[in-house]
């Protein structure tokens, strides 16, 4: 099993900072002709921010882009790229690329679902895992990948992703003492 860790990306660390950064791209993409069409944009822009689309950015949202809440949530809930509710602890996005699907992610992907007792799409009932799915992650030479939060882990097998899960929680069991 092989571990890299992707770059870094800046992401503002107070809610209040969020929802700043989130007006501030807003009024930017006020300044476009037919700016309700940027509405795709501002919710991948608050996914990015808070990890989810929480109610309070809707009504910001609405709010900034003059668009009603009801319309903003039946885009929202179309996509299944956004996801409602607060992620996990620790986001598992298992790669389908096809690199990745040859060299069995779909194995990988079971075992995910059945040691969480979870679906892709949703979070374990203690709130410590979520379960996504993942275009290729670039790293195709350590097919299977799977990324956690940050971390790419690669060469995986049903096997080594299962010790993967109890070294995260383990992990998880130590900040939450
Ligand atoms: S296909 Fe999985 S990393 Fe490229």
């Amino acid at each position: 099993m092989t571990m890299i860790k992707t770059n870094e990306t800046t992401v503002p660390e107070t809610e209040e900072q969020k929802y700043a950064e989130l007006k501030e791209f807003i009024a930017e993409l006020n300044t476009y002709e037919h700016s309700d069409s940027y509405l795709i944009r501002a919710l991948h822009k608050t996914q990015q921010l808070f990890g989810y689309l929480p109610v309070r950015a809707m009504d910001v949202i609405a709010q900034e882009m003059g668009i009603p809440t009801a319309h903003i949530w039946g885009v929202a809930t179309f996509y299944h790229y956004f996801n409602l509710n607060p992620p996990g602890q620790y986001t598992i996005a298992v790669c389908l690329g096809t690199a990745c699907y040859v060299k069995g992610a779909a194995q990988i992907l079971e075992a995910v679902k059945n040691e969480l007792k979870i679906d892709v799409g949703e979070t374990t009932t203690d709130g410590i895992f979520s379960l996504q799915p993942a275009r290729c992650l670039g790293a195709c030479g350590l097919a299977p990948v799977v990324m956690i939060n940050e971390k790419i882990h690669g060469e995986l097998t049903p096997k080594s992703m299962l010790d993967l899960i109890k070294k995260y929680r383990r992990e998880a069991a130590k900040k939450n003492a």
